[in-house]
């Protein structure tokens, strides 16, 4: 079995990609610092595979505890989730995220190059593509000057792997530009766990049924679309899950010095008031929300062109809008 070391593993979807990993006949070698997460992660991960998946709680920056990872399991690949999110806080505290999310980078492609380590799928964003011009957007799109230096990292990340392929060290490298990732394990085991305010709408949403939030403020109702509130792509975190194994199988068939970015979304927009109603549709819930003014900075409208993923890796999304409320409501509940 191929064991794949998944940095940030214990998180939102690196939990869950642990578990399609396995089902895809790979064995996931999970690293962690819990700095964003809960090590119980581990036990629901064996409650929904029947295996007790190698953990390492410890620092990706940490060039020894890699080492000492690469002498107990031989690994075949690395998918580097590991990174903080919290755009907000990227602002306050550039530094934590230039040194977290490029540092670790860094410090993981030295490592594989030590170690004679093939293949990366690194976790990237559409936040590179800002507020296109024409939609939707593929990935020859022209990235935009970052809204955030969380969304710099994200820019600055691909651009290192990039240059590095390009110096032909051996390497085989996918970036996946997730759209909105949303939703939770079928099973209600695991999912995403914000800790303190949610930066996300879902969570805002399911925690405000939930009556932990008064209500959810939604900024603007009057932009260019269908019902005046922004549109995202949103994607259940198991599609998202997927994408990687497909990206992992996909690169061992490649020449070494590969490089590709794929978007990963459903190729389809939905608006804020859609999603809510689609919640209140799956929960039998009546949400409590107001409309807000708009809100400084935010995208108005983005969603996916996924051509390129579905024809190249033969990825396709399963989930559909209402399955990612009814799984975020079921996680909402069980936590
Ligand atoms: N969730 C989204 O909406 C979204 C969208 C686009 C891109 N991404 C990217 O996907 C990746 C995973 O996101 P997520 O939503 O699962 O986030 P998450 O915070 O749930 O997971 C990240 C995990 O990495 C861990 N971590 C952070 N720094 C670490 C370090 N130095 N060493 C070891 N572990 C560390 C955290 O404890 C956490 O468990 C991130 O790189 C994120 O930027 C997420």
């Amino acid at each position: 079995m191929k064991k794949i070391l998944i940095t940030g593993g214990a998180g939102y979807i690196g939990s869950h990609t642990a578990v399609e990993l396995w089902n895809a006949g790979m064995e996931p070698i999970i690293l962690d610092d819990l700095s964003n997460s809960d090590e119980k992660v581990l036990d629901r991960l064996e409650e929904i595979t029947g295996k007790r998946f190698a953990f390492f709680k410890g620092d990706c920056n940490d060039k020894s505890l890699l080492e000492r990872i690469a002498t107990e399991h031989q690994l075949a690949g690395v998918i580097h989730f590991a990174a903080f999110k919290a755009v907000g806080e990227s602002t306050s505290q550039p530094l934590k995220y230039y040194k977290n999310n490029v540092g670790s980078l860094i410090v993981l492609l030295e490592f594989m190059q030590e170690q004679g380590i093939q293949d990366l799928v690194f976790s990237s964003s559409c936040t590179v593509y800002g507020q296109p011009e024409v939609l939707p957007v593929t990935e020859s799109t022209p990235r935009q000057e970052a809204e955030s230096p969380y969304g710099n990292t994200k820019k600055i990340c691909e651009d290192i792997l990039m240059d590095y392929v390009k110096s032909k060290p051996g390497v085989r490298v996918i970036s996946l530009r997730y759209f909105n990732p949303v939703g939770a394990h079928p099973s209600a085991k695991i999912g995403e766990l914000p800790i303190g305010t949610p930066q996300n709408l879902v969570p805002y949403i399911t925690q405000t049924a939930a009556g932990i939030r008064e209500k959810l403020t939604v900024f603007g109702n009057d932009y260019d679309t269908s019902d005046g509130s922004c549109v995202r792509d949103y994607i259940h975190v198991v599609d998202v899950a997927d994408a990687h194994v497909k990206a992992l199988s996909y690169l061992s068939g490649q020449e070494d010095n590969f490089y590709e970015v794929f978007n990963v979304g459903t190729g389809k927009g939905n608006t804020v008031l859609e999603v809510i109603h689609a919640f209140e549709k799956v929960s039998g819930q009546k949400l409590n929300y107001v409309i807000g003014p708009r809100r400084p900075g935010d995208v108005v409208k983005t969603w996916a062109d996924t051509t390129k993923i579905n024809q190249v890796l033969g990825w396709y999304p399963k989930y559909s809008l209402e399955d990612s409320m009814r799984d975020s409501w079921n996680w909402q509940k069980r936590l």
